[in-house]
């Protein structure tokens, strides 16, 4: 368990740039996960050396050739980490953007027909969906979410499904409430009506919780951001089915069939996430006796969700005697207290202090946290509940309970207060 082998923790931490100190602020706790996780170091590396490098791919030449190979092993890593035998992956400049562009494919490339979404979705998703199915004169189908557990299911869809659905869309994690929504079952509830839909699960928030099998989703495309998952800015990542891929998409007049790839790749970006799935297999080792890859990345996987849990229980219920947040007068936890689903995020407010004065404290005592306001990113979630703002903490497994514990020491000063 990484909660309580502090040798491990080191190493773990020792991986990561910036862990317990900030460039522009110094000495910081860092639960800005769900904002943007901590980089690993081996991907700063890779960065740097890639920026440096002024070559293209397919030239013949050795500079080339080493470029065409390092997107290749990506790929093949790319295809272990999210365990997707089929389709095809490829960078492009955000998560955003990317859902955008599989959403149109897939609205714009279908027959006439209803498009259906959450309300739970970031507006990635939902703008998306929602913008193409006007543009294609499709009806739009709004799945109502339960806003006391923050998740929306595949019951939830099943009631509202008509056999002309052509395109889904599906969020994985909200980073608004941490909680995640069972995407296979959600994929099953939509095919059982409508077997030839489209669908598309925005994985951003997901990803660096662990634990993606694309294979057992039974769907059509999956987005994350890396920079949320230990590599850097810059890029997201997509993963498209045979069949989206094989929808008339955006690409070179008499360029190779089926290539989403817009342009000269950034070798750099696809070389990063070798390293994060290298890190994963690292991790897997140290918590596992497991030896083959994608079971070594399984392996890291339960140990962050098991860690994250402990911290997150920790951070709703208390450690020692010091109180949980749920515990605090006037509170409302996201998602509920007792949330099987929750992964690492605590999203809260309090009635006395506003949402933003507590980030404010608790960025003073060096402990980032963030506000999510009822704006177009997160009022979907928030104005249902009457809350105006939250404050978002938002961990990952290189978080410790000693972090946790100074975070509620801090809360419960600011709570009495
Ligand atoms: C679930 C989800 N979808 C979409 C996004 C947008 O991602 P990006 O800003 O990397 O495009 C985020 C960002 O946090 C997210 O959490």
């Amino acid at each position: 368990m990484l909660t309580t082998d502090a040798e491990l923790m080191t190493e773990i931490r020792a991986k990561f740039a910036h862990v317990a100190s900030c460039p522009f602020q110094g000495p910081r706790i860092f639960f800005e996960n769900a904002g943007g996780a901590l980089t690993l170091n081996s991907v700063v590396e890779t960065s740097t050396l890639y920026a440096s490098i002024p070559d293209n791919q397919g030239r013949d030449n050795p500079a080339a050739h080493a470029l065409v190979a390092t997107i290749k092993e990506a790929k093949a890593d790319m295809a272990l980490f999210f365990n997707a035998p089929e389709g095809q992956f490829f960078v492009g400049e955000s998560g955003t953007e990317l859902s955008f562009r599989l959403i149109r494919t897939a609205v714009m490339g279908t027959p006439m027909g209803d498009v259906i979404g959450s309300t739970v979705e970031h507006p990635a998703s939902r703008s998306a969906a929602q913008h193409w199915a006007g543009l294609a004169g499709k009806p739009y189908i709004s799945v109502p979410h339960d806003t006391a557990t923050g998740q929306v299911t595949p019951d939830a869809y099943a009631a509202v499904m008509t056999p002309d659905v052509r395109v889904a869309t599906i969020l994985h994690t909200s980073p608004v409430t941490g909680i995640a929504n069972d995407v296979a079952g959600i994929s099953a509830a939509i095919r059982a009506v409508a077997p030839q839909a489209f669908i598309f699960v925005d994985g951003i928030q997901h990803a660096s919780h662990g634990r993606i099998d694309i294979a057992s989703y039974d769907v059509d495309g999956y987005v994350i951001s890396p920079y949320k998952l230990f590599s850097r800015h810059g890029y997201g990542i997509a993963w498209a089915s045979d069949r989206l891929s094989a929808l008339p998409i955006e690409t070179l007049k008499d360029g190779p069939a089926g290539n989403w790839e817009m342009g000269t790749r950034d070798t750099g970006s696809y070389a990063t996430f070798t390293d994060v799935v290298r890190y994963f297999e690292w991790l897997g080792a140290q918590v596992s006796d497991e030896t083959d890859p994608r079971a070594l990345i399984e392996a890291a996987g339960a140990a962050i969700h098991d860690h994250e849990k402990a911290l997150t229980d920790a951070l709703l219920f208390g450690s020692g005697n010091l109180p949980g947040l749920a515990a605090l007068d006037g509170v409302v936890i996201l998602g509920g207290t007792d949330n099987a689903d929750r992964e690492g995020l605590v999203c809260f407010a309090l009635d006395k202090v506003p949402a933003a004065d507590i980030v404010e404290q608790l960025n003073a005592q060096g402990i980032r946290t963030h506000v999510r306001k009822a704006d177009h990113y997160s009022g979907n979630i928030l104005t249902p509940l009457g809350l105006s703002a939250a404050v978002r903490v938002s961990l990952c497994h290189y978080n410790t309970l000693d972090e946790v514990r100074t975070l509620l020491a801090a809360m419960k000063d600011i709570a009495d207060t």
